[in-house]
């Protein structure tokens, strides 16, 4: 029995909740943002509908970054290491400069360029807030400083965050063709058609490698076609590379389109992350370049990236670039972590193969080939919307609508049942 205290104190919350509610009404009606409508909640619909089911074996095949094969975000033992070695050398806190820890920006631009590249004495190059403030800022800067038509070219698809970044600096967006639904694989042919149909001076923003969210990268010999393209009609190339290494195991191999651009003259820019391939994602470490013509235009540039960024954050965080600094340039640590990332790919690379083979096992009836010819974290099925809501509603495995799922959520716990399920789906 309720005592007439808590009684009158329950009262007295009603009373209270329902003057709020009309306060709040009453001040929505006249507040400075009562315009501000509902954004929608695309993002966060994969994370939400996984926590919400209560299947123990429910799989997660949405999340964008690494998990070990136990399913549990890693932290590679070469960054643990890096780090201690950072909080032992007792560093000041002081402000970085505008364009970041210079260590790290030199070392960045080696492990990309390649250390012998003509492109490393003329590279405007800062630090940015990860890959995504990689792109901002040089889309801002495109959008100040490119003397064509401010429209960049991306893939159809890609990465769901290039349109809004580039649009929401003020350029426009176009698509180019590059996944072909048909083969599940590279529509070549339509992207050199696009590349050459687009008019004299564009801009095009490339995946360097591990394209996301395809998985699917042309060969080099088709990069050398795409570069000649890219030249012939006197384009601008942007690249994106956020999986260094992340895709094949080897950073060389990996940045291949990108270097190969360089020797053949294009003055490219460049947007690097290091949250997948150092597992920094919080960290948000990255950088942003640009190869001028020589030392002189690159020293123009710089200028101009910095009154850029001072407006925007004035300088970027130091901790995390303090860490990666510390594995690009201590030899012994810089090799452990190139054997991490190997290692990292390798995982993805035997989850493709097992899940391919595990539904061929089952006795599915069709090609799962391009499990296995598509390359870094994301694999695009070929799954339409209806079969993945049917996964997550039946089976409870969640991924995105378009088909693609997270290679980097499977293990080899899970891949037998997640094969069952997509059989079950697809047949
Ligand atoms: C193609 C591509 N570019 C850029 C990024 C940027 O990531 P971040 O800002 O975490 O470095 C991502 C992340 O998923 C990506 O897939």
């Amino acid at each position: 029995m309720l005592s007439t205290l808590r009684i009158a104190s329950r009262q007295a919350g009603a009373v209270r909740r329902a003057s709020s509610v009309f306060g709040v009404q009453a001040a929505r009606a006249g507040s400075t943002w009562a315009n501000v409508p509902q954004g929608p909640p695309a993002i966060l619909g994969i994370t939400e509908a996984f926590k919400a089911d209560s299947f123990e074996k429910k799989i997660n095949l949405g999340v964008g970054a690494y998990r070990d094969d136990k399913g549990k975000p890693y932290v590679l033992p070469s960054v643990r290491e890096a780090e201690q070695k950072v909080v032992a050398a007792k560093l000041n806190k002081e402000y970085a400069g505008i364009t970041g820890v210079p260590e790290f920006t030199k070392a960045a631009a080696v492990l990309a360029y390649g250390k012998d590249s003509s492109a490393l004495d003329r590279l405007a190059i800062t630090q940015s807030i990860s890959g995504t403030g990689a792109l901002r800022i040089g889309a801002a800067f495109l959008e100040r400083f490119y003397p064509g038509e401010k429209t960049i070219y991306i893939p159809n698809p890609s990465w769901a965050n290039h349109k809004a970044v580039f649009s929401d600096a003020g350029l426009k967006v176009k698509q180019y063709s590059y996944y072909d639904k048909n083969t599940i694989g590279l529509d070549f042919n339509g992207m050199l058609a696009d590349i050459k149909a687009a008019p004299k001076g564009s801009m095009f923003l490339f995946h360097a490698c591990a394209h996301n969210p395809t998985g699917v990268d042309p060969t080099e010999e088709q990069w050398k076609q795409i570069s000649q393209a890219v030249k012939d009609q006197g384009h601008f190339a942007f690249f994106d590379m956020a999986y260094q290494g992340f895709a094949s195991g080897s950073t060389d191999k990996d940045a291949f389109a990108l270097r190969y651009f360089i020797e053949q003259g294009h003055n490219v820019c460049l947007a690097q992350s290091f949250a997948k391939n150092m597992g920094l994602y919080g960290e948000r470490v990255g950088a942003f370049s640009i190869v001028g013509a020589d030392a002189e235009e690159k020293k123009r540039i710089d200028s101009q990236i910095k009154i850029l960024v001072r407006p925007l954050y004035s300088n970027p965080p130091v901790h995390g670039a303090r860490i990666a600094s510390e594995i690009l340039n201590t030899p012994a640590l810089y090799q452990q972590w190139l054997g991490e990332v190997k290692e990292m790919a390798d995982r993805i690379i035997t989850m493709r193969a097992l899940l391919k083979d595990n539904l061929e096992k089952l006795g599915s009836a069709h090609d799962w080939s391009h499990i296995t010819s598509q390359i870094g974290m994301f694999a695009y099925t070929g799954l339409d919307a209806p079969s993945m809501e049917k996964l997550a509603k039946e089976h409870s495995v969640y991924a995105t609508k378009d088909g693609r799922i997270s290679v980097a959520g499977i293990t080899t716990d899970n891949v037998g049942r997640l094969a069952e399920a997509i059989y079950k789906v697809k047949g």
